[in-house]
């Protein structure tokens, strides 16, 4: 399967219809965190260098098809001018005579980005008719948004059809990162699957042991397969109505000659605060008042010789709560194996999720891994092995 690179497109005086993914963290009205801005640059400048005109089409959070005002998209067209070192018109509708006649002014390879997509209740319908709306702004689409490719909306899927559609250069980069790491890897491939619940993981683990060679669990979730084995899991976090379910995993990973690592150890305390006494516990020595926060010393070590043992690490999810020092030593430790052998050209290293980046981002040491997804539902729903349908849309036969 392949897709149409925005490097065969002739964009020259056309209108791009770009989508991009824009939902970032603000607080007060100000950008917090512009990953997914600065992600979004190699596209538009592409376009623009190109005399494009580069229409930016981009959702922020729910505002469940309203003219919410603090879900405007308007604070974030000075931070994404900074970035870009050139102005970005503001149009306050993605449709509408308005938003033509703003794109009409347009100088060839000038920017405008559109008010959000969610203030129209079509857009998370994907309606038809509002993808229509849309189409008529622009001469061909490019999808840049991973991030939300697991939504079928009018801006993200329908859009597709109507007009010649590309991806963009941040989504190739996605697709062929994650393409490398799990659809056609260099083996052997070890996952670190982290984070609190089983529940929201099961498909995700369930392909993941069909794939992988080895794959570690932790953070919360690697209690509940504690407490399935038999092992004492006092106080802590733990979906004990899932214990079957993490049996029927632990045998299907057997079955699929995957090999399961599973804590040999663990931290813990009495209670989940900054600084609390944390004490190293072999399994079954938990206290009935305790609660697991952290893998141990020798379950990170174990982790880090599976590293050493492997050619491609696929990560998400922390081994702890990382938020809490003491309790974040687990996940930095095997954050730092990973990227020093990701540095050395030693393992094809790839992480995503929203915890994850963040995780990663505190043991400081994003730049060294191979590639990290700006996506948190989507790059999910990709290890589940689902098909993302703003991606199937860009696929051509
Ligand atoms: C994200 O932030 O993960 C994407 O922008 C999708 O947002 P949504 O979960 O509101 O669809």
């Amino acid at each position: 399967m392949g897709f149409r690179r925005l490097a065969d497109a002739d964009v020259k005086d056309k209108r791009a219809l770009v989508r991009v993914d824009f939902n970032v963290p603000m607080h007060d009205g100000a950008v917090n965190d512009d990953t997914r801005l600065k992600a979004a640059l190699p596209t538009i400048r592409a376009l623009s260098w190109k005399g494009a005109k580069v229409v930016l089409l981009a959702h922020f959070d729910r505002p469940k098809g309203k003219r919410v005002p603090e879900m405007s998209l308007k604070p974030v067209a000075g931070p994404l001018a900074r970035l870009l070192g050139a102005p970005v018109a503001f149009a306050d509708d993605c449709i509408g005579p308005a938003a033509r006649a703003a794109i009409d002014a347009l100088p060839a390879g000038g920017v405008i980005l559109m008010e959000n997509t969610r203030y129209h209740a079509g857009e998370e319908k994907n309606d038809p008719a509002l993808a229509a709306e849309m189409a008529a702004l622009g001469d061909l689409y490019v999808n840049d948004a991973f991030s939300a490719a697991h939504r079928a909306h009018a801006s993200t899927e329908g859009l597709a059809h109507l007009l010649p559609a590309y991806a963009g250069l941040s989504m190739q980069k996605e697709l062929e990162a994650l393409e490398a790491a799990l659809g056609n890897p260099k083996r052997p491939v070890l996952g670190i699957v982290g984070g609190s619940k089983v529940s929201t993981k099961l498909d995700l683990l369930k392909n993941l042991v069909g794939k992988l060679d080895r794959l570690a669990i932790g953070g919360g979730m690697a209690n509940t397969f504690l407490f399935a084995q038999g092992h004492e899991v006092g106080a802590s976090y733990c979906e004990r109505d899932m214990a079957e379910t993490a049996r029927e995993i632990i045998a299907l990973a057997g079955r699929s000659n995957c090999e399961l690592l599973l804590p040999v150890d663990i931290v813990a305390a009495e209670v989940m605060q900054p600084g609390a006494a944390a004490r190293v516990r072999g399994l079954g020595q938990v206290d009935e008042h305790e609660r697991i926060l952290d893998a141990g010393p020798e379950t990170v070590a174990r982790l880090a010789r599976a590293m050493d043992a492997s050619a491609t690490l696929i990560w998400n999810g922390p081994l702890g709560v990382f938020e809490m020092p003491p309790f974040d030593r687990g996940t930095v430790a095997a954050a730092k194996h990973a990227a020093s052998l990701a540095k050395a050209g030693r393992l094809i290293a790839v992480a995503g999720g929203g915890d994850t980046v963040a995780a990663l981002n505190h043991a400081g040491v994003s730049a060294d891994f191979t590639f990290i997804s700006t996506a948190g539902g989507a790059f999910l729903e990709w290890m589940e092995g689902k098909t993302l349908p703003g991606v199937a849309a860009l696929e051509t036969a």
